[in-house]
């Protein structure tokens, strides 16, 4: 069994990161063989649009045709057993190496049928988690909704964890701003992450059972 970890942040050992490595530690004591990628190292676009994956006949029928940086880890997650992304919110959205990516996984599936039926046929289990500075995850519900819905839609049951209120700088006496209390992120940061960490190995955990 394998379970494919993405990381959705530039940042390569903070909040999100920290929180998928908690995943893949639960799906690997669960017997999972894992695998981690920084989206941030790798090069690749959104989707082309070149109906390459829809033409009838086609060598990429069912598959995406764009061979990047990128093409290797959607080979991974299609064959895998597991898939959890771990990503920031940004602007109300994911950032866009994320965007580009669920492009990329989602459209060679559909197949524009009337009956919906898709050209993936393996069950993949996903984790999503999210990471914010927003006190409540409830500001992105549509879009956290809209995603498991695609999720489950393309490959199977999708569970959710957010992490909300989280330390985005070590020092805030460094950078502009008065938003934040400093005190509290890093008060937050010891009491609630640690929370939302064993969350996240319970997550990876129990991906595939
Ligand atoms: C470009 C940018 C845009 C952001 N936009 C939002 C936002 O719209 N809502 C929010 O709650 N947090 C926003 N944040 C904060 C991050 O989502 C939050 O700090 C997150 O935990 C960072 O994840 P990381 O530590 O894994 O990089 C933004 C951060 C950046 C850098």
């Amino acid at each position: 069994m394998r379970v494919i970890g993405i990381n959705g942040s530039p940042r390569k050992n903070k909040n999100s990161a920290i929180l998928l490595e908690k995943a893949l530690c639960g799906a690997a004591e669960n017997g999972a063989e894992t695998k981690l990628y920084h989206l941030i190292d790798h090069t690749f676009s959104g989707c082309r649009s070149c109906f390459a994956c829809k033409r009838l006949g086609g060598a990429s029928f069912g598959k995406c045709a764009v061979r990047d940086d990128l093409a290797p880890i959607l080979d991974d997650i299609l064959n895998a057993d597991g898939l959890i992304i771990s990503m920031p919110i940004y602007f109300g959205d994911v950032p866009g190496m994320v965007r580009n990516l669920m492009e990329r996984l989602w459209f060679p599936g559909l197949l524009y049928r009337k009956d919906g039926k898709l050209a993936y046929e393996k069950n993949i289990r996903v984790g999503l988690i999210y990471t914010m500075n927003a006190p409540d995850e409830r500001y992105y519900d549509a879009l956290i909704t809209s995603h498991k819905g695609t999720f489950e839609r393309f490959f199977g049951e999708t569970s959710i964890l957010c992490a909300t209120d989280t330390l985005q700088y070590d020092d805030y006496s460094l950078y502009t701003g008065d938003m934040f209390d400093p005190v509290h992120k890093k008060e937050r940061h010891q009491t609630i992450f640690p929370q939302d960490c064993e969350k996240a190995h319970a997550m990876g955990a129990s991906l595939l059972l």
